[in-house]
């Protein structure tokens, strides 16, 4: 059945669907993994930094394999496979675009996960699911492209059984950002605002939720798409045999964006605790 999608949903949909955003983040980004990583050491792969903060999330978490976990905006399926693979976890991967989620089944298939990992078409503005299905709601990074992020954490605490959490990993501004200051990284994703932690803390306390913690970790945001333009700029010559000059020409700047924002002090990155009493 084909959905009807909001503009900013149709919109993050067909950039995810894209050839050039899916070999750019198949190829150069983290592998499984497309969001910032937790860099410990110099030099260290992006692969690698992107898998510790998964690691970092489940720290946070207590998990085991009667544990129902919902991987919302779940990308290549890189973090549900962590989970399904080293805790046990049943995970539900909800992602709008349908090229991400044909790459995850399959590397569910590779690595005999899909017993474990079930991969899921829709939007998570308005989940496929039915009232307290979860324990565990999670999310790296993909947050930031909704907007409505209201109707985000209202579906989050519908699906989680009572007791449950919601957590995630997301790019965010900060409450003394300058008006204007970030146009040209929401222009980029074709959004209005970005929000703030202050912003989404409100927020999942008005629609019911308590605040387990709030982790700023917003300093591997630099780091993070300082190693991705560095990583195109050593391979550019390859980089145009899988992807258009004028995308990676437009990702280069973009990239650049995100590094004075995070250098200015106008955004913040970090892990976001919830839970449903
Ligand atoms: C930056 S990627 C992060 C992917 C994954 N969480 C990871 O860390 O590897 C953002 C993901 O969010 C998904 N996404 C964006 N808007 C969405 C929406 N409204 N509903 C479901 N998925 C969405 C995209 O399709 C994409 O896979």
């Amino acid at each position: 059945m084909m959905s009807v999608y909001s503009s900013t949903v149709q919109t993050a949909r067909s950039y995810y669907n894209s050839k050039n955003a899916d070999n750019f983040y198949f190829k150069v980004w983290g592998g499984e993994f497309i969001h910032v990583g937790i860099y410990e050491k110099p030099g260290e792969s992006i692969a690698v930094a992107s898998q510790r903060t998964i690691e970092k999330i489940a720290s946070c978490l207590k998990l085991n394999a009667d544990t129902k976990v919902l991987e919302i905006g779940s990308g290549y399926g890189g973090s549900a496979r962590y989970l399904a693979r080293t805790f046990g976890c049943m995970v539900d991967c909800l992602n709008l675009s349908e090229v991400h989620n044909e790459r995850n089944r399959a590397f569910n298939r590779e690595q005999s996960l899909e017993h474990k990992v079930k991969v899921i078409d829709g939007n998570f503005e308005e989940m496929p699911f039915a009232d307290a299905q979860y324990d565990i709601v999670s999310s790296q990074d993909a947050l930031l492209h909704s907007g409505d992020k209201e109707s985000v954490l209202k579906e989050a605490f519908r699906v989680l059984k009572s007791g449950g959490e919601f957590i995630f990993v997301d790019l965010m501004q900060t409450e003394n950002c300058p008006e204007g200051a970030l146009q040209p990284i929401l222009d980029r994703i074709m959004l209005d605002s970005m929000a703030s932690m202050e912003y989404y803390q409100a927020t999942a306390e008005k629609v019911g939720f308590q605040t387990v913690q709030v982790l700023d970790l917003t300093s591997n945001l630099v780091e993070h798409y300082r190693r991705v333009l560095e990583e195109i700029e050593a391979n550019y010559g390859e980089m145009l045999e899988i992807c258009d000059q004028d995308y990676i020409d437009k990702m280069r700047v973009g990239l650049q964006h995100w590094v004075d924002g995070g250098n200015n002090g106008y955004l913040s990155w970090g892990i976001m605790q919830f839970r449903k009493p």
